[in-house]
């Protein structure tokens, strides 16, 4: 090879191939070495804009390693108590989780040098249990009498294993400090990503770490936020009456104890929706927009599609999406789970629809200067261009 200077920046391609570059990769680039390090700095999608300017951003969490934001809480609890010398290789993590706290433990046990059990029951997806196993956690599953989730049987086992021996260690996540604090990493990605000041922050909630731990970052940083707290209705977090439910990994069943990391002082508004509103938000999602997330995250947007148009002009909306809706392909995205469950509606479809082509109208109509979505989402004309 010569030694001018466009023959260095470029590789020539083999005979018969493109002949565009091939860019040399630079020689002191230094890859990520562990599946660990690939946590984080997940995408923003703006899902929805306002003709008056605000607009709702997703924090797609389902781009880290396990497919979700529980990750990031997973690692946070397990370093921290490798620097208190509460764990040493080889020791046993035991945790009650339904899925993805456990796949993140499971992920960052085996990468660690633990052993991981979790603790579940069948309300879990089975796509959920099968990965744990794949990253070689064992599985004990604890099923209650009743089609509700088992959490206080489950809390039993946990605590048993844990008295059974010095060598195993329960980061109780619903209670562990290091839940919260490891979403002080999201809150500044939002912080860095966001130009403008974050205004309102939803998300669904289970032991409240990653809504309460990341407002908490971000009020640090500055933002004076509204936040927005979504749990399933039959959920007891914010209150009775409690009930079954099919969204999986938040809420917490009737008789729970919420844990300490559910900071209600952190949280302005804590609503309820149910399973056909949460799961329509998915369908319609995953068919209009090509986003395939799972139930929390439906009705995390459900809520924050239905509330956008009453803020303030020029809101910034920020819905952290937990995981994504691959996992959920046999529950939410299958029709004949949906109707042996009652949970397919087709109005409940149709209106999530309607609120996303309201929105696009809005930006329509404030082109023409004449947009005011709060208005217009209240009229006759909005109602019928809505389908309703
Ligand atoms: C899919 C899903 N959504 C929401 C949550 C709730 O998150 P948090 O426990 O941080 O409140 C979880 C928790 O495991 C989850 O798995």
């Amino acid at each position: 090879m010569s030694n001018r200077p466009e023959d260095q920046n470029h590789l020539l391609p083999p005979s018969g191939l493109s002949s565009s570059p091939v860019r040399k990769v630079p020689k002191d680039y230094n890859f990520p070495r562990s599946v660990c390090d690939l946590v984080g700095r997940t995408p923003l999608l703006e899902l929805a804009r306002v003709g008056n300017g605000s607009r709702l951003l997703i924090k797609l969490e389902c781009f880290n390693p396990t497919g979700s934001a529980k990750i990031r809480m997973a690692l946070a609890m397990v370093r921290s108590a490798e620097r208190r010398g509460q764990i040493k290789p080889g020791y046993t993590i035991v945790e009650l989780t339904s899925g993805n706290t456990g796949l993140g433990l499971a992920l960052a046990a085996a990468q660690l040098g633990y052993k991981f059990i979790g603790v579940v029951d069948s309300h879990a997806a089975p796509w959920k249990l099968a990965a744990m196993k794949a990253y070689g956690a064992e599985l004990i599953v604890v099923d209650g009498p009743s089609d509700r989730p088992s959490t206080m049987l489950r809390r039993k086992k946990a605590e048993e294993i844990c008295s059974s021996s010095p060598y195993v260690w329960w980061p109780d996540q619903h209670n562990n400090p290091n839940n919260p604090l490891g979403y002080s990493h999201l809150a500044e990605e939002l912080d860095s990503a966001i130009s403008a000041s974050i205004d309102v922050l939803v998300a669904s909630v289970g032991t409240g770490g990653t809504l309460c731990g990341t407002a908490r970052r971000l009020r640090e940083l500055g933002h004076s936020l509204t936040t927005i707290g979504v749990e399933p209705e039959g959920s007891i977090i914010f209150g009775p009456p409690a009930g079954s439910y099919k969204q999986s990994g938040a809420g917490a069943p009737g008789g729970f104890p919420v844990g300490c990391n559910v900071d209600t002082e952190a949280i302005d508004q804590g609503l309820k929706i149910n399973d056909v509103k949460a799961f329509a938000t998915c369908r319609v999602l995953a068919r209009e927009k090509g986003l395939m997330l799972g139930g929390t995250s439906g009705a995390a947007i459900y809520e924050a599609l239905r509330q956008l148009p009453s803020f303030p002009a020029g809101t910034t909306m920020v819905v952290i999406a937990c995981d994504a809706g691959e996992k959920y392909q046999n529950t939410i995205f299958d029709d004949r789970w949906m109707i042996a469950n009652k949970l397919l509606s087709d109005i409940a479809e149709h209106q999530v629809s309607g609120m996303l082509r309201a929105f696009d109208d809005s930006i329509a109509l404030s082109n023409r200067q004449t947009a005011n979505l709060s208005r217009y989402w209240f009229t006759a004309e909005g109602a019928s261009a809505r389908g309703l």
